[in-house]
């Protein structure tokens, strides 16, 4: 087949566009694949060729197929050898791996690397990226890189920051990219390590938006602002040592949810925390002045490159008081990078020396966090001589996320409301020798007052809603806040009860646990339950009542395994656990022994039916660290 000019062309400006696309494989058709290699001696002689010639060679180009590896590599393969494989079927007869059937899944034209986020206090660490990973490759994908792993528990930022670069350059030399150009046109180069206060600025700003418009943007999500309706009350008595937990009412007009859904809350971090911050940062004369941040660009036009300011592109224009009240998360211990910044930014030697220390000292590093858990203005009262820019701290600081919590309430019964169940945060650091620390969110949800605004969204929480058969027995296990989710789904059987009185419910019962009678959450509101039969049975396990053995919500379970077997096996009931991780797990394993026991059947046999019982979406679990 002899190639026109216009299908060389056309060729060349396929392979162009596919590779500076960055699609991933190229999947060639035989004309295409013609088109490319009947090119190759032709544009040999152009200049552009580095461009074209290796996209063209996608098909092959990260295995071993020609043994080459990179460009470089390829340029250097003798041009008749290239030349000679000019045919698709040549292509797939060859004898690599590359172009064996099983690699043409559906996913054979994409290219990845996971890197995979985890908690190794969690079972199951980084289970969702392995499972990722897998997935991928089995579908066909071509997994550029061994999958990475991040531990929050230790070492995640460094994990990270060591893949980046690396996934980065090997995707450039896969995709035939220049790293360095790649890097601008991502507009990645100005990372953070080049940020200076010769590239960063604070300045004046006139135009200011509201909140809720604000938080949409740089969250990248619709915000609601949505108001208090009272002040939240207490739902445990206060005894000594006692962790509250309160009931918190919200307006919320419009918001749809499900029972079971969660909401996002966007706290606002402490004002003496704020405070504390306004006072060691400098270059800022008046904190309540609506500023912007700017940073320094380089724009390429065709009389050359120049710099400009631009306003950074999240970040908005409010006062500082407010950016770091609302936007930045002020109380994680700073990261290393950070702590690199305020090193640069210390009087005295012995400062810069130690922040240095801990840079570069891994384990001193971890230490130090784990230990002390200290937030930014700990860090700069530890070093008293760092006085660090506000403009350049706001560059490196990290958002401040919205915490979630699950719904107490189901919109049929409390319209346009959304109720929360909130346990205060409050705990020492250094084994609870040191200083107090706060929880962000349920803090300030404390300190709220009625008609005091509150910026929120909805988080639908798929896999943990009622059934939709409503006839089938309901079997609740919480302890603790736990419980949360649990009253949404009682206010739902309520309103079906208000709604028919004739017909009788489904089985409803609850398992939960606390420490004491005092802090035995919505008491009277389940004891109200009992008595009109909206519930069945309500379980309460005490783990520290006086006079009372240790009792946990898996025990009480394994006492009345013959009943919940009914419900759950025969009546094919729905299980909900909603707590803490270790909790849940403990859960798990008690009616696994316990089915076990029951059915005598072996251990694959129960983990068939547990597994079943998962798919069926008939165990569901809402968990939390
Ligand atoms: P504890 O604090 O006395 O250990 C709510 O927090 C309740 O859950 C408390 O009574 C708490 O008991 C209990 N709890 C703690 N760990 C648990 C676990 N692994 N399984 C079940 N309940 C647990």
């Amino acid at each position: 087949y002899q190639l026109t000019e216009t299908e060389l062309i056309y060729g060349a400006k396929l392979a162009w566009r596919n590779s500076s696309r960055c699609i991933g494989r190229i999947q060639w058709s035989k004309l295409q694949v013609s088109l490319a290699f009947d090119l190759l001696p032709r544009i040999s002689q152009v200049k552009f060729m580095n461009n074209l010639l290796f996209p063209t060679m996608g098909v092959s180009s990260s295995k071993s197929f020609m043994k080459a590896n990179s460009r470089q590599d390829f340029m250097k393969l003798p041009l008749q050898q290239v030349k000679k494989i000019d045919r698709w079927d040549s292509l797939r007869g060859s004898t690599s791996d590359t172009f064996t059937d099983e690699t043409f899944g559906p996913l054979s034209n994409v290219r990845f690397a996971v890197f995979a986020l985890g908690s190794s206090a969690y079972p199951n660490f980084c289970a969702f990226g392995q499972y990722v990973d897998n997935i991928l490759g089995e579908l066909g994908g071509e997994r550029l890189l061994k999958i990475a792993y991040g531990d929050e528990m230790c070492g995640q930022e460094q994990s990270f920051r060591k893949w980046a670069p690396e996934v980065f350059k090997l995707a450039c030399e896969t995709f035939c990219l220049d790293p360095d150009q790649s890097l601008s046109d991502a507009s990645l180069a100005l990372q953070n390590e080049s940020l200076t206060v010769n590239n960063v600025r604070l300045v004046p700003s006139v135009s200011k938006v509201s909140l809720d418009v604000a938080l949409s943007k740089y969250h990248n999500k619709k915000v609601h602002c949505c108001k208090i309706k009272e002040q939240p009350h207490n739902l445990t008595k206060l005894s000594e040592g006692a962790k509250t937990t309160m009931l918190l009412e919200i307006c919320a007009p419009g918001l749809e949810y499900e029972p079971g859904d969660h909401v996002g809350i966007f706290p606002a971090n402490r004002a003496e925390l704020v405070d504390g911050l306004l006072q060691r940062l400098v270059g800022v004369d008046n904190p309540d002045e609506v500023l912007q941040l700017q940073l320094l660009k380089e724009k390429q036009t065709s009389n050359g490159i120049f710099k400009c300011w631009e306003q950074h592109d999240k970040i908005p224009a409010d006062t500082l008081r407010n950016l770091l009240a609302r936007f930045f998360d002020l109380t994680t211990p700073p990261s290393r990078q950070l702590l690199t910044l305020l090193a640069g930014f210390c009087d005295d030697n012995a400062d810069t020396e130690r922040l240095q220390l801990l840079v570069t000292d891994s384990s001193a590093y971890e230490d130090w966090r784990h230990w002390r858990l200290p937030h930014l203005l700990d860090v700069l009262e530890e070093f008293p001589s760092c006085r660090p820019p506000a403009s350049l701290v706001l560059a490196h600081l990290t958002p401040l996320q919205p915490r979630f919590y699950s719904i107490s309430s189901s919109p049929r019964r409390v319209s346009d409301e959304i109720h929360l169940t909130v346990a205060i945060v409050r705990y020492r650091c250094e084994d609870g020798q040191g200083d107090e620390r706060y929880g962000v969110c349920s803090n300030y949800l404390a300190g709220l007052k009625a008609n005091d605004e509150l910026y929120m969204f909805v988080r639908s929480a798929l896999g943990f809603h009622l059934p939709a058969d409503r006839s089938r027995p309901v079997v609740l296990i919480g302890p603790g806040t736990g419980i949360a989710p649990f009253r949404s789904f009682w206010q739902e059987f309520q309103v079906l009860r208000e709604v028919d009185t004739a017909t009788s419910l489904p089985k409803l019962w609850l398992f939960f646990g606390c420490r004491n009678r005092d802090v035995d959450l919505y008491a009277e509101e389940k004891a109200q339950l009992v008595q009109d039969q909206i519930m069945d049975r309500v379980f309460l396990a005490l783990s520290r009542e006086p006079d009372i053995p240790k009792t946990y919500v898996q025990d009480l379970i394994e006492q009345e395994f013959d009943s919940l077997y009914k419900l759950i096996v025969l009546e094919r009931g729905h299980v909900y656990v909603c707590g803490d991780v270790t909790m849940a797990e403990h859960v798990y394993q008690t009616i696994r022994k316990c089915i076990a026991g029951k059915e005598q059947k072996t251990e694959a046999e129960v983990e068939t039916f547990l597994l079943t019982l998962r798919d069926e979406n008939r165990y569901h679990e809402d968990i939390f660290g």
